[in-house]
């Protein structure tokens, strides 16, 4: 898939394209799960800006903090509720993010310490709240730290 950057980094000397698509590859087999609902979902193309505003973090400043909306629109096609997403190099959390407010479970490892723990602050507060402060949680999320040596 391509993800169009609808505000991409600018660049002041007027030679040459600017980075404003990313691609996603995109893997499966016989038995994968498609939430296809209009032909509009199955555009192999989605548009979004990049991760602005109240949602992106400022400390750690993550340097490709990912959108939640462009995750939410793939774990919904791709993912049922209650299947467990897994993102192995999880950042700041973003995919943890939109995977629990989709009602999936969530695996994620980061080996930078600083955005692990402010990926399970982030985690945490978006269980707090979708699930309106309730102490028991469908799915509390498995994070690990991969140590960098
Ligand atoms: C493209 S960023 C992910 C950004 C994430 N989607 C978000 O929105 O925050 C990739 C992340 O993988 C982490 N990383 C790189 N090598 C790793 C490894 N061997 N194990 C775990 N995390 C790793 C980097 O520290 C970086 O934060």
């Amino acid at each position: 898939m391509v993800w169009h950057k609808t505000n991409p980094v600018p660049k002041f000397r007027k030679a040459g394209f600017l980075n404003s698509c990313e691609m996603i590859v995109c893997m499966w087999n016989k038995g994968h799960t498609w939430n296809f609902g209009k032909q509009s979902d199955m555009h192999n193309f989605f548009e979004s800006s990049i991760c602005m505003g109240p949602e992106r973090l400022d400390n750690p400043k993550h340097p490709t903090q990912k959108p939640v909306k462009l995750l939410k629109h793939l774990i919904k096609i791709a993912s049922k509720e209650g299947d467990i997403v897994l993102d192995p190099f999880m950042g700041v959390g973003s995919t943890g993010v939109a995977a629990l407010k989709m009602n999936r479970r969530f695996i994620g490892i980061e080996i930078e310490r600083d955005y692990f723990e402010a990926a399970k602050k982030r985690l945490q507060q978006s269980q707090n709240t979708l699930f309106d402060n309730t102490p028991v949680l469908p799915s509390n999320p498995t994070l690990c730290y991969s140590e960098n040596k």
